[in-house]
């Protein structure tokens, strides 16, 4: 294998991206780069702040004072905001509900985007998020399209939610998702959409291992 490889993951939400690219980077010695936990952190620190999300100048100058980063630790990856430890907080529902708004201006992708390539540029990665294979690593060795059934994903992420007490309703869980579908896919702004030259894999009634087996193997026969 060549010395930098770089494999792009886009999808909708709660396709497996992440964990799958979890897995994938742990197995290769590849590092992890969660581009929505950026979109993230963003959000968080804008509702934090009293950031009007409808004003792109505000967020844009609040995003220049921010410094993200990713730190791997035993539990997993944590996410950084100016050196405060943000990996749970970006998970809440507020964050979840108003980060597609973040993340549909234009002058805030173009900053991400930019941030995105320097976490490229010197490692061996696995990225995932919504352009990766279209705009963010457009020469991507590997380029997954990961999808699954609206149902399926409101299941694995009502049983994630369950589990780490987070009282859910299943069917206004369905809607999010499908609302964020809908919201990522038919944005101006990059939108949703798979790249030419991606691989689609659809993980409807597959199981993580399967996933990834799957993905191990495009590695194995296209890089
Ligand atoms: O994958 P996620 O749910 O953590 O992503 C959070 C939001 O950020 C989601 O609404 C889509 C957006 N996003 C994006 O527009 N581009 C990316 N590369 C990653 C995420």
């Amino acid at each position: 294998m060549k010395n930098n490889i770089q494999i792009a993951i886009d999808g909708p939400a709660s396709a497996g991206k992440s964990t799958v690219a979890k897995i994938l980077a742990k197995k290769n010695s590849f590092i992890y780069c969660d581009t929505g936990a950026m979109y993230r952190a963003l959000t968080l620190s804008a509702l934090e702040n009293n950031v009007n999300l409808d004003s792109e100048e505000e967020l844009l100058s609040l995003l220049n004072k921010l410094t993200i980063s990713f730190n791997h630790q035993e539990d997993g990856q944590h996410v950084f905001v100016n050196n405060e430890d943000v990996t749970l907080a970006i998970r809440n529902n507020t964050v979840t509900n108003s980060v597609s708004k973040v993340s549909a201006y234009k002058s805030i992708r173009e900053e991400m985007v930019i941030r995105q390539q320097k976490i490229a540029e010197s490692n061996s990665i696995v990225m995932d998020g919504r352009d990766i294979g279209t705009v963010v690593l457009p020469n991507a060795d590997l380029k997954i399209f990961l999808i699954a059934s609206v149902v399926e994903r409101a299941e694995r992420r009502y049983k994630e939610n369950i589990s780490k007490g987070i009282e859910t309703d299943f069917d206004e869980l369905k809607k999010e998702i499908a609302d964020r579908d809908h919201y990522d896919s038919t944005r101006k702004n990059s939108p949703l959409v798979q790249a030419e030259d991606a691989i689609l894999v659809d993980t409807s009634g597959l199981n993580i291992g399967e996933v990834v087996l799957k993905i191990e193997n495009l590695i194995q026969s296209q890089i």
